[in-house]
C-alpha cells in the first residue's frame, strides 16, 4: 500500500531530570519509589533554553540525513503538536524556513495520537500524488502545559521532538483512527491575548488530568484497537514482531498486556527514560529500535496510542528501512 518510513530523527532536551531532582526543583510532596511504582517512569527531559521550534528543527535535519534526502526534495510538511512558542506561524512553517523549502507546511493537533494521525494524511496525499518525500514532525513542550504544583499530573510528561520521513511504499498494511468525545478528561485553556472591545479575555490554565479517568480510557482503548486490527488483519498476536504503544504510563500498557496475553518482550518501552512525551511517544520507540538493531528488515509492527480528545488509533507497519 501507500508509504514506507524513510528516516527517523530525534531531538532532546539537553537537561535529564531524574524523579528526586523533579521532587526537589518543585517542591511537591512526592518520591522517587511512588512514580517508578505507579508510572514505571525514572527521568524525563526538559527544556530549559531550548524552544520546541529548535528541537523539532534538530529533529526534522536528522531525519532527513537519515533518509539521505536533500532538504529541496520535502514536498509537504505537517507537524503534529498541541503548540510551539508561537500560536502563529505553525511549527511546520517554522521548520520549513529552517531547512529552506517551500512547500506546504502545516501543524495539526490529535495530542498523544498525532503521529497516526499524520501518517493518515501523508497516506491521503501520497494516494493524491499531491507528494512524495513528505516530513512528519511530532514535537512538545510538555513541561510548557502542565500544573508544576499538581502532583498527580506533572510527573508523567517529558519534552523532545522526533521527525519521520515518509515516502510512497508498501510498508502500510493497517490504520484505523478515531475519537470517543470526552472534552473533560484532559484539557487546556489556552489565553487569546488579543484585546477585542467585544470580548472578555480567555481565562488560561495550564493542563487538567482526571488521571483515573483516562487510565481507564487508556486501557481499554487500547485492547479495543489491538483487537480489531488483529482481526482486521487475520493475524495471531504472536505474528506482530512489536508492538508500539504511547508511552503514557508503564502500568497502562503492562494491564493490556495481561488482558491480551502477549508477550511482554514484544513492547519496548521508553517511559522509563522519557516519560509520557506525546505524540513523540512512538517516533521515539522507533528511533531506538533502529539504533539498537532490535528492529530488522520485514518485522511488523502494531503502533497504538490514544490521547486527549478522546484520541485514538492503531497502524501496522511491515518495516522496510530505506534502501541507501
Ligand atoms: O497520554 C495520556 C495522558 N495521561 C495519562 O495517560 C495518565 C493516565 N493516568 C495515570 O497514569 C494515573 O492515573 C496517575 C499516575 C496519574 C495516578 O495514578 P492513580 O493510581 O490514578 O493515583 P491516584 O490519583 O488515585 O492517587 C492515589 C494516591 C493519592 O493519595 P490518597 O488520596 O490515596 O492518600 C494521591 O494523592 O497517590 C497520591 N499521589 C501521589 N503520591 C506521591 C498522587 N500523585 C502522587 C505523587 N507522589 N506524584
Amino acid at each position: 500500500m501507500t508509504l514506507s518510513l524513510s528516516g527517523i530523527g530525534l531531538a532532546l532536551p539537553r537537561r535529564r531530570v531524574s524523579n528526586d531532582e523533579l521532587a526537589q526543583i518543585t517542591g511537591i510532596d512526592t518520591t522517587d519509589e511512588w512514580i517508578q511504582t505507579m508510572t514505571g517512569i525514572s527521568s524525563r527531559y526538559m527544556t530549559t533554553d531550548e524552544t520546541l521550534i529548535e528541537l523539532a528543527e534538530q529533529a526534522a535535519t536528522d531525519a532527513l540525513a537519515d533518509a539521505h534526502i536533500d532538504p529541496s526534495e520535502v514536498d509537504y510538511i505537517i507537524a503534529a503538536t498541541m503548540g510551539c512558542e508561537t500560536s502563529t506561524p505553525s511549527l511546520a512553517c517554522h521548520v520549513a524556513e529552517h531547512i529552506g523549502v517551500q512547500c506546504p507546511a502545516v501543524d495539526l493537533n490529535a495530542a498523544c495520537v498525532g503521529f497516526l494521525y499524520s501518517l493518515d494524511y501523508a497516506a491521503g496525499l501520497i494516494e493524491r500524488g499531491r507528494a512524495r518525500n513528505i516530513l512528519i514532525i511530532t514535537g512538545e513542550r510538555m513541561s510548557a502545559h502542565v500544573d508544576w504544583t499538581d502532583r498527580r499530573t506533572c510527573i508523567l510528561f517529558g519534552d523532545g521532538a522526533a521527525a519521520v520521513v515518509v515516502r510512497p511504499g508498501s510498508a502500510l498494511q493497517y490504520l484505523n483512527l478515531q475519537t470517543r468525545p470526552d472534552t473533560e478528561v484532559i484539557n487546556q485553556y489556552r489565553r487569546m491575548c488579543g484585546n477585542s472591545p467585544l470580548s472578555t479575555p480567555d481565562e488560561e490554565t495550564p493542563m487538567h488530568l482526571e488521571g483515573q479517568k483516562v487510565f481507564k480510557y487508556a486501557v481499554s482503548l487500547m485492547e479495543q484497537e489491538i483487537t480489531t486490527a488483529l482481526d482486521t488483519l487475520q493475524l495471531q498476536a504472536d505474528q506482530i514482531d512489536h508492538y508500539l504503544i504511547h508511552q503514557a504510563n508503564r502500568r497502562i500498557i503492562d494491564f493490556a498486556i495481561e488482558r491480551l496475553g502477549i508477550s511482554p518482550d514484544k513492547f519496548p518501552m521508553n517511559i522509563d527514560r522519557y516519560g509520557n512525551m506525546s505524540a513523540v511517544s512512538i517516533p521515539a520507540l522507533l528511533h531506538e529500535m533502529r539504533k539498537n538493531n532490535t528492529i530488522q528488515p520485514g518485522d511488523t509492527l502494531l503502533m497504538c496510542a490514544f490521547g486527549a480528545g478522546m484520541t485514538c488509533g492503531s497502524s501496522v507497519i511491515q518495516w522496510d528501512p530505506p534502501t541507501t
